[in-house]
């Protein structure tokens, strides 16, 4: 069970890295296997410990996994559930994706609610309005969700008093096979949804509008079996980016996708970084100049992501100049800010803002680690701290980033596990 992580610094990352499936993508894809009775190949699915747990979830329920490597051979054809007592719920977000699919194939469940990054108060109401307006009978108190399906659509329009990726997936997969044109409106967007669309059409679903606020789904009477990549991790791709260009470097990230992270490319130029794009590789060079600061305001896709500003907290305190990040979609995505300040960085934070105000230098310490983007967040701190940085309870980092500690030796950095 590693515990944390030691780096010595300061380090200058140059290099080459490449980039993993997207976890936010491998996730949904996942859970939309739950409505096809066929074997499903999947390619590109990271190693990492939220995808580890949805399987070790999908076998207790009598789902055929086989996993080489990056690929990933399911079928769902059995699935024996009546009640859903597993504590693997609870340790992820994703988790919440069972309901659609589940009461599709046995009609009931009742699970305990799903958990994930301590980021605040992560409510679920989006998700049981999207079922109850969709024929289905839904209990929720004590953290227990019951429910049932009971035919009666309230109308086959859903609209969205606010968007989120989490429920505009779980309204798609309650969808595809009722017979009445379901109507989504102020749906997320996100590169990792389109991706759930591309892999549900490939097996036969008709669901339109992709990438746009409304999505359009005509039933089908059952999805067919398909072989399908995912999506490059956008988010691992923007944090390679910034650990570069924080420490003045240059470094060469392969096997991504450009085209979809426009906004975190747009910030990293404003930054002063020098980018160069190919289809499937960016480039980023700082020329060994120091970052200037950037402003940043995160809201959903096609603005600047949320998963991406504890990052650009920290490129912004070792910055010239003083910024202000809006931090729109979490209330409490902050736990990295004590840390940086423990290492030396001047930020204040004020509800859901922060405002840096960019040092030379920050200094090893021992910092802790609360959650995914902040043990990312502290560990690119520590590459370019002066002196030794330990990273406690850094377990979290391994629920979005494959191959951690190899990527960073292969980037030169003086990094390693403890148990
Ligand atoms: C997904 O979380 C991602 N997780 C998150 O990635 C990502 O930060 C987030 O989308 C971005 O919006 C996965 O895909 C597994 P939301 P999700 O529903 O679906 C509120 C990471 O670091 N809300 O889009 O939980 C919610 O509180 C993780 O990789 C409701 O009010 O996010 C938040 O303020 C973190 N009611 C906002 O909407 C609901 O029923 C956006 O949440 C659901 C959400």
């Amino acid at each position: 069970m590693i515990k944390k992580f030691i780096i010595l610094g300061p380090n200058k990352i140059e290099g080459e890295v490449k980039i993993s499936g997207s976890k936010n993508s491998a996730l949904p894809i996942l859970y939309s296997c739950l409505l096809i009775k066929k074997e499903i190949i999947i390619k590109n699915i990271p190693n990492l410990k939220d995808i580890n747990i949805t399987l070790k979830l999908f076998k207790k329920i009598g789902i055929k996994i086989k996993r080489e490597k990056n690929i990933i051979i399911i079928n769902a054809k059995y699935i024996n559930i009546n009640y859903f007592s597993s504590n693997l719920i609870k340790k992820i977000r994703a988790s919440i994706w069972l309901l659609a699919p589940i009461l599709i194939r046995c009609k009931k469940i009742k699970m305990n609610t799903p958990g994930g990054c301590k980021l605040g108060y992560r409510p679920i109401d989006l998700h049981i309005y999207v079922l109850k307006h969709l024929g289905v009978k839904i209990k929720y108190k004590n953290n227990i969700i019951k429910a049932k399906i009971n035919k009666k659509l309230t109308s086959n329009v859903i609209l969205f008093k606010k968007k989120s990726v989490g429920a505009t997936i779980t309204s798609i997969l309650i969808s595809i096979f009722i017979k009445k044109k379901i109507i989504i409106k102020n749906c997320s967007k996100e590169p990792e949804i389109i991706d759930t669309i591309n892999f549900l059409n490939k097996c036969g679903a008709k669901i339109y509008g992709k990438g746009t606020n409304t999505i359009t789904i005509y039933g089908v009477k059952k999805l067919s079996s398909c072989k399908y990549k995912i999506l490059p991790d956008r988010i691992e791709t923007g944090t390679y980016l910034v650990a570069s260009a924080i420490s003045r470097g240059k470094i060469i990230c392969y096997n991504t996708n450009p085209n979809i992270l426009k906004s975190i490319l747009y910030k990293l130029k404003l930054s002063g970084a020098k980018i160069k794009i190919k289809n499937d590789f960016i480039k980023l060079d700082m020329k060994n100049k120091r970052c200037k600061s950037v402003n940043i305001i995160t809201n959903p896709y096609p603005y600047f992501p949320t998963d991406m500003q504890p990052q650009f907290t920290l490129l912004n305190c070792i910055s010239k100049g003083k910024s202000l990040i809006k931090e729109n979609i979490f209330k409490k995505r902050f736990s990295h800010i004590k840390q940086l300040k423990k290492m030396g960085a001047n930020i204040k934070h004020i509800n859901n803002k922060i405002i840096c105000y960019g040092v030379k230098k920050i200094f090893g310490k021992t910092i802790i680690a609360k959650d995914l983007r902040c043990a990312i967040t502290l560990i690119l701190a520590g590459c370019i701290a002066y002196g030794k940085t330990t990273i406690k309870y850094i377990n979290h980092v391994y629920r979005g980033y494959e191959n951690i500690i190899k990527k960073f030796k292969n980037l030169k950095i003086k990094i390693k596990k403890i148990n």
